[in-house]
């Protein structure tokens, strides 16, 4: 070998060795921050006449997907709307539309639903599901509902771990590190 092979390796290594610890936290962070971006609550405009009413009273200052982050009775989501809102002179619902919307978000944001986690860091997976694992898995945790809707799919991680967090919104029962079982199979049987 000729020897300025010898020497670079011999300039680059404490450098190297210098920069890859940071680099490795920077990495992580990084990670973990994209995962927590990635995780955000999807939801659908409802129909009439919650659909006017929502235009009406609400959309003109943010979205709707953030009510996912809540899980409120009627009385909880009036407290709570009154509590976020202040005395916002802009906001000042029909008494009409109020009723529309506390029964809307109550029944669709109740006590009963586990709400969407607003910071979601995913464990790591320690045992992976096999295909019959998975298969079984979803079997007794999806059927009390729907349907199996997963093999028509396919997606990234962040895609499926998305899924089945709000799955778990309209409350599915699944441990975090079941959860995690889950998305790692779906994305490594149904990726992209
Ligand atoms: C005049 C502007 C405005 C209107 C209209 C408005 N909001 Fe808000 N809303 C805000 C602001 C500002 C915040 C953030 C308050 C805070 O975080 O303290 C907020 C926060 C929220 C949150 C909590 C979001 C979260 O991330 O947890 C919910 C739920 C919500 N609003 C629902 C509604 C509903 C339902 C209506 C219609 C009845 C409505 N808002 C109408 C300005 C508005
Ligand atoms: C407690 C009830 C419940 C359970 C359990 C449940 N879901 Fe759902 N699921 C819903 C509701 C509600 C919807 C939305 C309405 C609809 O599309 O039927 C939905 C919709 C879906 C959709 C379509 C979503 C879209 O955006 O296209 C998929 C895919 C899905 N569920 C997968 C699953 C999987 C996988 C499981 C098991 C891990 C599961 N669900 C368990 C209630 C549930």
């Amino acid at each position: 070998m000729p020897e300025f092979t010898d020497r670079s390796k011999m300039k680059l290594m404490p450098a190297s060795a210098k920069i890859s610890p940071l680099f490795f936290l920077l990495l992580i962070s990084w990670t973990n921050m994209a995962w927590s971006q990635q995780i955000r609550p999807h939801v659908p405009l409802p129909d009439e006449p919650v659909r006017s009413a929502i235009f009406e009273e609400c959309s003109a200052c943010h979205g709707i997907d953030e009510y996912a982050y809540h899980a409120q009775d009627k009385s909880g989501w009036q407290n709570l709307l009154t509590e976020l809102h202040g005395d916002s002179p802009q906001l000042s619902v029909s008494s009409s539309n109020s009723e529309i919307l506390l029964n809307y978000l109550s029944e669709n944001f109740g006590p009963e639903r586990n709400p969407f986690p607003r910071e979601y860091i995913p464990q790591p997976v320690e045992e992976i599901f096999s295909d019959v694992d998975a298969q079984n898995f979803l079997e007794l945790t999806c059927t009390e509902c729907h349907e199996i809707r997963v093999y028509d799919r396919n997606g990234p991680t962040g895609y499926w771990r998305n899924l089945i967090l709000e799955m778990r919104g309209n409350g599915a029962q699944l441990s975090d590190e079941n959860l995690e079982r889950l998305v790692e199979w779906l994305a490594r049987t149904q990726g992209p």
